[in-house]
């Protein structure tokens, strides 16, 4: 489960690690009593599971309880890539003479932790990470040693702090990591950690992914889950009993198959990254293994709903469900598409596996406005460029 920045605040303040006062707001009214109550100049921020708020308007300064009003009205209702803003969070307002970063997560492939620490924070870390690899300081630990002091220690000074800022960063990294050990969590990002006009160390943003697996120890996390602002294309694909999670992407995809669905997602992405508008996947969808028609009609159905989609994969390799089942479910799926007048975009298919050769021509005699590539990779490439030239994001 990923929390919101506000509750990640508070799971930082209930570790230590120190933060400015932030209240919640839903209304205008709320935020100007809460940018009262805290006093001063504050920072309205639309509290949305997604990256990139900043850019897209949703990180603003108020200068007074006024203006904090008039700001939270229009960042609420806010869309941020996809997400509409419910709720933003006042928080005080410091003066930033510093931005750094650091997190701490789960590197499954080396089965140890992984702590990354820059003095260049605010800016996105994947950019960074390209773009400047030697600023990012990288360290993985095993959980057995947990985050010790020498490592907090060792990876300031090979981040270039000097002493003074090495001596006042190190604890604050340590309480990091004890929400990360205690709270059970899979990642604790701070972008960006600052160091303050008057040289304090202060998370000014807060993200924390906590691992479900571990639920059964924390039984106080299930009040941080919020069902109400789920995703509304998830709220009505869980409806539907489908395998689906909304990303933030251009080209919708279909598979059968969790493992497979994942790799379409690589596949897309790789095969985007060249493009004008660099197409990544839209989304997550699991037909699994019984695709019958009215399962693919509401697979198609929710991504076609996604307004973000500019084109649409679907990548299926017959094992059980045989390709030619599939092939007469998108048939199916187009015509009840159409009966509810719901329009179709840019489709790719790939059918590779058991009965290809009888779904490939189920669909070519079926006439559809849909292309068929026969490799995963070459079909990728065409959704991608379709998504493309379908507009972009
Ligand atoms: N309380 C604050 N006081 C002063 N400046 C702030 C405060 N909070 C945020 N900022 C400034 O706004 C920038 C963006 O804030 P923040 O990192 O919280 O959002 P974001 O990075 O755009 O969102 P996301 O992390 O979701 O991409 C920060 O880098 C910082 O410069
Ligand atoms: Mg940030």
């Amino acid at each position: 489960m990923d929390l919101y920045e506000h509750q990640a605040r508070q799971m930082f303040e209930d570790h230590g690690v120190p933060v400015v006062p932030g209240k919640v707001a839903t209304s205008a009214t709320q935020a100007e009593r809460a940018a009262r109550t805290i006093g001063g100049p504050v920072v309205i921020k639309a509290q949305v599971k997604t990256g990139g708020r900043g850019k897209a308007g949703g990180v603003r300064m108020a200068r007074d309880a006024g203006e904090a009003a008039q700001i939270a009205d229009e960042i609420l209702g806010l869309k941020i890539k996809g997400f509409t803003v419910r709720r933003v969070m006042v928080a005080r307002a410091v003066n930033i003479a510093e931005e750094y970063y650091f997190s701490i997560l789960l590197d499954r492939t080396k089965r140890r932790y992984l702590a990354m620490l820059s003095r260049e924070g605010g800016v996105e870390i994947e950019t960074l990470a390209v773009e400047k690899p030697e600023a990012l300081v990288r360290r993985n630990f095993s959980p057995l040693d947990g985050f010790t002091d020498t490592l907090a220690r060792e990876m300031a000074e090979e981040a270039g702090f000097d002493e003074a800022d090495t001596a006042k960063l190190v604890p604050v990294l340590k309480q990091l990591y004890s929400v990360y050990d205690e709270e059970d969590a899979t990642l604790v990002e701070v972008n960006p950690l600052v160091k303050t006009a008057s040289g304090e160390i202060i998370a000014l943003d807060g993200k924390i992914t906590l691992d479900d697996n571990a639920d059964f120890r924390h039984p106080e996390h299930a009040q941080l889950a919020d069902h109400g602002s789920m995703d509304p294309l998830e709220a009505k694909a869980t409806n539907m009993g489908l395998n689906y999670v909304k990303l933030d992407g251009s080209v919708g995809v279909i598979g059968n198959g969790a493992g497979l669905v994942m790799s379409t997602l690589d596949v897309v992405a790789d095969a985007g990254a060249d493009l004008a508008s660099k197409p990544t996947p839209a989304n997550f969808l699991d037909i699994g293994g019984g695709a019958n028609a009215d399962v693919m009609a509401n697979g198609l159905e929710v991504i076609l709903e996604d307004l973000q989609v500019r084109s649409i994969f679907v990548n299926v390799f017959g094992g059980i469900t045989a390709c030619d089942e599939v092939a007469k479910g998108i048939v199916q799926a187009y015509r009840i598409l159409k009966s509810e007048g719901i329009e179709p975009k840019p489709l790719v298919v790939r059918l590779d596996g058991n009965n290809a050769e009888e779904g490939k021509a189920i669909l070519n005699q079926a006439q559809l406005p849909l292309g068929q590539v026969d490799t995963m990779d070459a079909a990728a490439r065409k959704a991608a460029e379709l998504a493309d030239a379908n507009g972009g994001l």
